[in-house]
């Protein structure tokens, strides 16, 4: 099993939506594919009414998703963990204590642009275009993500 988590803010927006999209491009007996946020406004709420739409309109259901927050543990959980933009990024890698630990953690738009460390825009205050320009980077950063997972590139 390859286990990856995608971590946003929230939970609610970004996260869910990258969490339902990789899924939909990988095959569920090989990858455990999760999403969490780094403050916890949103445990247990069922991602914003925006994304649940977006995913819909490109034949994707999240509608399961729950809210949780990033923990310690899911450093042991998971085997890369993607963060939607530098603000998640920088949090979770002050909580890392190893190398090992660290290294899995990734700015998901350096899949779609490497070395740019651009940010998903957080779309939370915006309206549904946000939504879907989210989606669209989203999706073309899942592509490539599958697209290293099957040639291993993945240290
Ligand atoms: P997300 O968006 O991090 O993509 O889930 C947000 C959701 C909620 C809030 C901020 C961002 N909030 O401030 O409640």
């Amino acid at each position: 099993m390859t286990r990856i988590l995608m971590v946003c803010l929230g939970n609610i927006c970004r996260s869910p939506l990258a969490e339902g999209i990789l899924k939909s491009k990988l095959p569920k007996d090989k990858f455990i594919i999760d999403s969490a946020g780094t403050a916890a406004y949103h445990i247990d709420s069922k991602p914003d009414v925006r994304s649940i739409a977006v995913a819909k309109k490109y034949g994707i259901d999240i509608t399961d998703i729950r809210g949780r927050q990033f923990s310690r543990n899911d450093f042991n959980d998971f085997d890369l963990i993607f963060a939607m933009d530098e603000s998640n990024y920088h949090n979770i890698l002050k909580i890392a204590k190893t190398e090992d630990e660290k290294s899995k953690v990734k700015l998901i738009l350096n899949e779609m642009t490497p070395n740019e460390n651009l940010s998903v825009p957080d779309p939370y205050y915006g309206g549904n275009a946000g939504f879907e320009n989210v989606y669209k980077l989203l999706d073309q950063s899942c592509n490539n993500i599958v697209s290293k997972l099957n040639s291993k590139t993945y240290s």
